[in-house]
């Protein structure tokens, strides 16, 4: 999505923009553009069609100019990308300049509006009709101030916005608004920072203020953060945060690319999302929000999870896991198709809504949903204090540190941990899982992270070797069964996003219904087949995919025979429960996935179209 950066303050504030908008490049865009407040207190934009080295070479001539500016990446939604789409955007009497992060749903009727008021219009985006829409309200308004002006604006439209606006006549000022996009200020010494997530400014200052929905911020050196509601203009005490992000976590460290170093860093991210709540000495798990709210869960009619992409693939195992573990009806449902099917939801309902970003647009939409109609909402969410995470009734964190790679890796793993310490917890206090069995589940899920240690180390280097085969295939189907299935789908996912190659998760035993019919030597297929899980089941369907040639990848147990003997390709992994299989499987996929992307010169950790954080439906 959209990236942000603003600067107002003593520094270069161009090499401040622009090695912020770098630091944003991870959440997906396809423009990138500038706007400095010169000496003269005038405007210097510059912006792009392309990627910010793009915009450094067409804006190298701004540096050391200006002390206040801001910078924005573009994910098209109105318009294609092109340097005329890109923002900022000015208005047109070229006093005020804006970025913006999000849709205003009604900008085609404000754009009528404006238009015969005799506003014209040099872009297709929703964006430059509002930046005239609040000199509009400057023009019929002598009275009011910049502020104002926006404020009056930003209660006309309505959708998602994080927005930064500069006015030339208010040097050193910059307003900013939010409803549905987050919009992060650092506070330093004598200078304030703006930005979409707080990675553009951690090395600066340690200090943040996240506005919250429907806050909008007027910031300079001499007044301040001046935080006000938008619709009423009610002052608000602003809520400064210390930052425990660190500049280490979102640096490469040594890796070529983000996806590759947050595969590695599982087991940290494993033992990181356990600490604290997994007590095995003690045979306790200890999840606040859970046990907060325990009888919620315990007498909810059933519990529904709701999620996007990856996460909404770790429900699927989350809906495995409660219903063996704590046998809680679970309903998975995409968050997209939820919010539009006029579901029938009660307050009997425990609602999880499982998101990385926490800012997921159609996750949102799905929670409050389910919260008008009296659901008890959870969050499951990796970005702290994201809008997600603030809306729910309770929730767990994942601790898996800040994920860059678009590509979701290690924030999916620490999904699942999360939710089979929720399995396991239900299962235990509602007498479904028994002394015995809770015990040496809970050791076997401490151990994870040191199997993903050995599954990283013996498999890295071969995985390499088999990607290296399937470099120039169109195609790969991906099966597995029980709690595979989903890693199946995740493993396809994973494939098509960075590689571009089409792929297809299945249930393996769906495969005789239509994708068996795609079968011959040159269809690749990932089989998810460790020993406990249906297994003998598996081995037919290996049996059917030999018979009619297909190249077989197996991820198996250490010591596999039957599915190894008839696989052209290996993987091996350590045995665990069948409950945790998904877990230690889906670390050779995602090597899998990136090396075949990296061999096909894919960019991996930006790829094309997509975006990190999906703040738009
Ligand atoms: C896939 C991927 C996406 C996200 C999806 C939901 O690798 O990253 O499919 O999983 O956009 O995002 P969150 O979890 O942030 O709600």
């Amino acid at each position: 999505m959209c990236g942000i950066v603003g600067y107002t303050g003593f520094q270069d504030a161009y090499e401040i923009v622009i090695n912020g908008l770098r630091r944003l490049e991870y959440r997906g865009y396809d423009s990138a553009g500038i706007v400095l407040e010169n000496r003269n207190n005038s405007f210097e934009v510059e912006k792009t069609k392309g990627k910010v080295d793009d915009l450094v070479n067409i804006s190298n001539q701004l540096k050391g100019t200006a002390q206040m500016g801001m910078g924005h990446t573009r994910w098209a939604t109105h318009g294609v990308p092109s340097d005329r789409n890109s923002h900022p955007h000015l208005s047109n009497n070229n006093k005020i300049a804006i970025i913006h992060n999000g849709i205003i749903e009604n900008y085609d009727t404000i754009k009528k509006m404006l238009t015969e008021k005799g506003f014209t219009f040099k872009s297709e985006t929703d964006t430059e009709v509002l930046v005239n829409l609040i000199q509009y309200f400057m023009d019929i308004n002598a009275d009011i101030d910049f502020p104002t002006a926006v404020r009056y604006a930003l209660n006309e439209v309505y959708g998602a916005y994080a927005i930064t606006v500069m006015h030339e006549d208010y040097p050193g000022v910059l307003v900013v608004g939010r409803l549905g996009s987050p919009l992060a200020i650092g506070i330093g010494e004598k200078e304030y920072f703006i930005a979409s997530d707080a990675s553009p400014f951690v090395e600066f200052t340690k200090e943040a203020i996240y506005l919250e929905e429907g806050h909008m911020a007027t910031i300079s050196l001499e007044g301040g953060v001046d935080i006000r509601t938008i619709n009423e203009n009610s002052k608000i005490e602003p809520e400064i945060q210390k930052l425990k992000l660190s500049l280490e976590q979102i640096e490469k460290g040594g890796y070529e690319h983000f996806m590759l170093k947050e595969i590695f860093e599982q087991p940290k991210s494993i033992h990181d999302t356990m600490r604290g709540r997994l007590l095995v000495d003690e045979g306790v798990i200890k999840m606040a929000g859970i046990w907060d709210h325990v009888e919620k869960f315990k007498n909810a009619n059933r519990i529904i999870i709701i999620a996007c992409g990856t996460s909404w693939h770790a429900g699927l195992i989350g809906e495995y896991l409660i219903e063996e573990y704590a046998r809680i009806p679970v309903e998975v449902e995409y968050a997209s198709e939820f919010r539009y099917r006029n579901p029938i939801i009660t307050d009997k309902d425990v609602v999880i809504a499982i998101s990385q970003s926490g800012e997921t647009a159609d996750t949102m939409a799905a929670l409050k949903l389910a919260k008008e109609k009296g659901a008890f909402i959870y969050g499951i969410c990796n970005v702290v204090d994201s809008s997600i995470a603030r809306i729910t009734d309770a929730g767990s964190y994942t601790h898996a540190g800040p994920e860059i790679g678009v590509a979701s890796t290690k924030a999916f793993t620490a999904q699942l941990t999360i939710l089979t310490l929720i399995a396991f917890k239900l299962g235990k206090h509602n007498g479904n899982l028994g002394n015995a069995d809770f015990m040496s589940l809970i050791a076997e899920l401490d151990a994870i992270p040191k199997k993903i240690e050995d599954v990283l180390s013996s498999t890295h280097e071969l995985v390499q070797n088999i990607a290296k085969d399937f470099v120039g295939v169109q195609n790969f189907l991906y099966l597995g069964r029980g709690y595979n299935y989903p890693a199946a789908l995740e493993g396809a996912l994973k494939l098509k996003e960075i590689s571009y190659i089409h792929a297809e998760g299945y249930p393996a035993a769906e495969m005789k219904h239509g994708p068996i019919a795609l079968i011959d030597e040159n269809m690749p297929i990932v089989i998810i087949a460790p020993k406990k899980g249906h297994y003998d089941k598996i081995v037919s369907n290996v049996q059917e995919i030999k018979a009619r040639k297909g190249k077989v990848i197996a991820v198996v147990n250490r010591g596999d025979q039957q599915v190894s003997e008839m696989a052209d390709y290996v993987i091996e992994i350590p045995e665990t429960s069948e409950c945790f299989s998904p877990i230690v499987a889906s670390v050779p996929l995602q090597l899998l996935a990136y090396y075949i992307a990296v061999y096909r010169g894919a960019n991996v950790d930006q790829p094309r179209n997509l975006a990190k954080s999906v703040t738009v439906e």
